[in-house]
């Protein structure tokens, strides 16, 4: 099934309604930034790479009927755009990069005509989409040298196409290492609470005829021990300077347990999800989310008592020392370090 997570058809934005999976592959049409917003809050699109994409075409969707007559009339619309937009959700590095190199274009443009200028942004957004897939085909290619025949392979979250245009960052080195002919089984783990991992990265999977088996989170201890993973990848949604990564809750665990099990643990990004501004993973804001995605969305019946007080990080940090190599569009980043990172990255 060819699927593409987000695109611009007929003069607005299309995007697969991800909290309607695996039940229903249904498409949503946006068709001003207000929705837009909703639909990143409510992780109707999500993943990182995905938001980047959906930032560059939510600016281009908030000006291109704009009806400014000065270039700073425009501009100023386009900051109000930008900072609502950059409203939504604060983790994820390519939400922000999408917004800025849209509005950065206006900028370096700003003695062209106002036609000219939404016309530049709107090639700007449609680029950020393009680019996309061949980082996330560079990642894969890349990544699925580290895979061998016969490995099974944990992950979490979706870092998908689900989560990119349409192949993916962590499950874009799987994809890969299958075309090449690798026989790879894979665990996903469910990703409470909003169970991405259950709902997306199974039906992914599943979809492409990759065998995947799915677990609760708790569970990733054990067939550690059982001897059942060989390697851990997962996505990240913001890198520090000095490698720390965000990812989805449950992934530094992840890690700790592959440190403790010897098994080595990677991450998949593209170079726009690294955030060189931050010197480490103390500087990154983690999303807290509505404590009812944890005592109750998705079941019938609450799954706690009412009023019980909750903590819901959406995200947490993975310290560099524990990730094993990036795996990026420029490059492996082995032992991700401030070094290593910059020789990479250039
Ligand atoms: O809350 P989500 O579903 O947006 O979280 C997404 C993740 O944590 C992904 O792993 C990350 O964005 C990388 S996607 C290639």
């Amino acid at each position: 099934m060819n699927i593409e997570t987000i695109s611009w058809q007929n003069n607005r934005i299309r995007i697969i309604d991800q909290t309607k999976l695996p039940g229903r592959l249904q498409y949503l049409y946006i068709n001003n930034l207000r929705e837009l917003w909703r639909a990143i809050k409510e992780l109707k699109v999500r993943g990182a790479p995905a938001l980047g994409a959906a930032a560059g075409l939510g600016i281009y969707l908030a000006v291109k009927d704009s009806r400014a007559k000065t270039f700073g009339e425009f501009s100023a619309q386009l900051d109000l755009a930008a900072k609502y937009l950059a409203s939504s959700r604060p983790t994820a590095r390519n939400l922000f990069w999408g917004i800025e190199r849209v509005c950065r274009v206006a900028g370096k443009n700003r003695n062209a005509s106002l036609p000219r200028i939404k016309e530049l942004i709107f090639q700007e957004a449609l680029r950020i989409i393009e680019e996309d897939k061949l980082s996330c085909r560079r990642i894969g290619e890349l990544g699925s040298a580290l895979i061998n025949d016969r490995d099974t392979v944990l992950t979490v979250c979706n870092a998908g196409i689900l989560a990119t245009i349409d192949y993916g960052t962590a499950l874009g080195v799987i994809y890969r290492a299958v075309e090449k002919g690798k026989r790879i089984k894979v665990y996903a783990s469910e990703t409470r609470p909003l169970l991405q991992g259950a709902r997306l990265t199974s039906w992914e999977l599943k979809n492409k005829k990759i065998p995947v088996t799915l677990i609760c989170d708790n569970m990733a201890a054990t067939l550690m021990q059982q001897g059942k993973v060989a390697k851990v990848i997962t996505g990240a949604d913001r890198i520090a300077a000095n490698g720390d990564s965000a990812n989805k809750i449950g992934t530094y665990s992840l890690a700790v347990l592959c440190a403790y099990h010897n098994i080595p643990f990677y991450i998949a990004a593209p170079a726009s999800t690294f955030d060189l501004g931050k010197r480490s993973g103390r500087d990154i804001i983690i999303e807290e989310r509505d404590p009812r995605e944890i005592t109750g969305l998705f079941f019938r019946q609450p799954i706690a008592p009412r009023g019980v007080e909750v903590y819901n990080p959406a995200f947490d940090v993975t310290p560099h020392q524990l990730i094993t190599a990036i795996i990026t569009d420029k490059g492996i980043i082995r032992k991700p370090c401030r070094k290593n990172i910059k020789r990479v990255l250039k």
